[in-house]
């Protein structure tokens, strides 16, 4: 376990008190404005269509006046459309997959690059990470922004970077084995892939070099993060991004606090909307996650909607305000027969129920008029079939009575269920 009595060494930024934060984002808000005014014909005839020019934002509460971006709109400037500089200054691109219709394209100047090495650099050190550390990065190379962009920031701490990427299960135990990281950056579903693996290997996962795992790029929940700390003997932490804002490293949970993610609002500032109004609400209402860059050259995004949906809370290990842990994606939830659910609803009581193991799948069916759910959770070994029965009706009333919808419930053999190399997809819509 990270050592939670060191003092970490704050940045400049870390340091500021809360006017001279406030000042500092006005500034740059005003600033990043009027560079996406007037580069990106896009924004200018947004906020003309808005009515609003940069010059109109004199508080941070102004900002509320500006017009939102989304994902459609970067679709539509696809690819280079959204870019405030000239391409010739984009040193690096990174894409979504594009699963659903176009894929949108991110680019990064060498100040972005820098700055997004500097951002994870200190999530890093906010999870407990120190120069001279070994990392063994998991999270996938390639477009894909985790890999590349722990990988960069892990280098500007001045640690050492075991560029794993996903995949290769077998090997990355192996890896972690001889090259002793302390610190571990993946997703938590692949961090229990891995744990499978050191059990069929015969390794004991307590027994590894690991202190810290820093998890994110998918929403994960308490009662995983007990699962792994204990099933790891590490301290699990929660680092928040997205591409469309710069990558991993938007916000970061303290190890010696883990009380939510602080945002790196010196540089990306949060607004939390009515996900239906888009009103903004106050500090500790649950709505959907907006941001706009502060500092960005190359593309500038405007009160970008995230789609995320969580709260903001005020700052305690830091002077930045906290985000609570995302409960999901407003794409991922579920609405049964009125009731809207979330697959991370679901993970917390699979993971308190006794008898099945951290894996589930929801399967979505239509029968007749209606749509139904069947949570599949996987059976631990050796677990006897009255156990298997018992959890299966506790699973179901949870659900009933936690969430209030019914659900079939099947406890399938171990092992059966799908393992995620990266970001897991819970959702099986069967609907047709
Ligand atoms: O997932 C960036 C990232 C990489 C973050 C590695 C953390 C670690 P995208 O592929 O653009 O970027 O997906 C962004 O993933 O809008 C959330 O829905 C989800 N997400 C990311 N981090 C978390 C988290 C990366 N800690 C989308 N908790 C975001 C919950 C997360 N959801």
């Amino acid at each position: 376990m990270a050592d939670v009595n060191q003092v970490p060494v704050l940045d400049a930024g870390e340091r500021l008190d809360a006017p001279g934060l406030r000042a500092l984002q006005l500034e740059r808000l005003r600033a990043q404005l009027r560079h996406a005014y007037e580069n990106v014909p896009f924004y200018q005839r947004s906020f003309d269509e808005a009515g609003v020019r940069p010059e109109d934002c004199e508080s941070l509460a102004d900002l509320s006046r500006f017009p939102f971006t989304t994902k459609a709109d970067l679709r539509e400037n696809y690819p280079y459309g959204m870019f405030a500089v000239p391409r010739d200054r984009v040193r690096r691109l990174h894409a979504s997959s594009g699963t659903t219709g176009r894929p949108t394209v991110v680019g990064y100047t060498d100040a972005d690059l820098s700055m997004w090495a500097d951002m994870v650099a200190r999530s890093l050190r906010a999870a407990g990470a120190r120069p001279g550390d070994v990392v063994h990065v998991a999270y996938g190379y390639g477009l894909f922004t985790g890999g590349l962009g722990a990988h960069y920031g892990a280098e500007r701490l001045g640690c050492t970077v075991v560029p794993a990427s996903g995949g290769m299960t077998a090997r990355q135990v192996r890896l972690i084995e001889d090259l002793r990281p302390r610190i571990i950056m993946v997703t938590p579903s692949y961090m229990l892939t891995l744990l499978d693996e050191f059990e069929r290997q015969g390794v004991d996962p307590r027994g590894t070099s690991l202190e810290v795992g820093v998890f994110g790029a998918e929403p994960w929940t308490q009662e995983m993060r007990r699962e792994i700390e204990e099933r790891f003997g590490i301290d699990a932490v929660d680092i928040y991004g997205l591409s469309e804002v710069i990558g991993p490293g938007v916000a970061q949970e303290c190890v010696e606090t883990k009380d939510g993610l602080h945002v790196w609002e010196d540089h990306f500032f949060p607004e939390v909307v009515d996900p239906i109004t888009g009103e903004v609400l106050p500090e500790g209402e649950e709505g959907e996650l907006v941001f706009t860059s502060l500092t960005k050259e190359a593309m500038p995004v405007i009160r970008y909607r995230t789609r995320d949906l969580t709260r903001l809370l005020p700052g305690t290990a830091r002077v930045f305000r906290r985000m609570e842990k995302v409960t999901g994606r407003s794409d991922d939830m579920v609405i049964l027969r009125g009731v809207n659910l979330f697959p991370t609803q679901i993970e917390e009581i699979v993971l308190r129920t006794p008898g099945v193991a951290p894996h589930f799948q929801l399967r979505l069916t239509r029968e007749g008029r209606l749509d139904a759910l069947t949570v599949r959770a996987e059976a631990r070994p050796g677990a006897t079939p009255e156990t298997r029965e018992a959890a299966a009706h506790s699973i179901a009333a949870a659900v009933k009575n936690g969430i209030g919808v019914s659900v079939a419930v099947e406890i399938v053999e171990p092992e059966s269920l799908e393992r995620s190399v990266g970001k897991i997809k819970r959702i099986m819509d069967l609907r047709g």
